[in-house]
């Protein structure tokens, strides 16, 4: 079994395309096993984007994804959950994702991209840790 963290970001929340989303990845036949709805304030960003911090682009990502509520989710599934969620959001820049990804479907431009997907175990790991302190798979 594996879980990873997935977040609606607020544009995926403002727009209402969250219940899309989430029907994509149950119909896929992953489980959620938690849910939480929260502003991503700046200090959370910084410890969840530490990879990001100092890259240019790291000031417009912060104030996208706190500028209003997220969903935050942690799916279960087998052992490379991560990978399958991945698959199923398509690459970074929703402008090169295929159709048929939950990017290439609904995005335009690389900041407002819908998801964020745990890149690996470890950092699934550490991820659900941050959004879900008390929780126990
Ligand atoms: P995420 O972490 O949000 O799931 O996205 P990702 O793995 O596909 O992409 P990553 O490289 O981790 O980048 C994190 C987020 O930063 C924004 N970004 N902007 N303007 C740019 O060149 C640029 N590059 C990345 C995107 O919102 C991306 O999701
Ligand atoms: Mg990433």
């Amino acid at each position: 079994m594996g879980a990873t963290l997935v977040l609606c970001k607020p544009d995926a929340v403002e727009r209402g395309l969250v219940g899309e989303i989430l029907t994509r990845f149950e119909r896929k036949g992953l489980r959620i096993a938690a849910a939480r709805l929260l502003h991503v304030d700046a200090d959370l960003a910084a410890r969840h984007y530490a990879e990001h911090t100092h890259k240019p682009f790291y000031p417009e990502l912060r104030d996208f994804i706190g500028r209003s509520p997220a969903l935050a989710l942690v799916l279960e599934g087998p052992d490379d959950t991560y990978a399958i969620v991945r698959a199923l959001m398509g690459p970074t820049n929703p402008a090169a994702a295929p159709p048929g990804t939950i990017r290439g479907d609904f995005g335009l431009e690389v900041t407002e991209n819908l998801v964020h997907g745990s890149d690996g175990e470890a950092s699934a790991a550490r991820e659900i840790a941050l959004f879900f302190p008390d929780l126990e798979l």
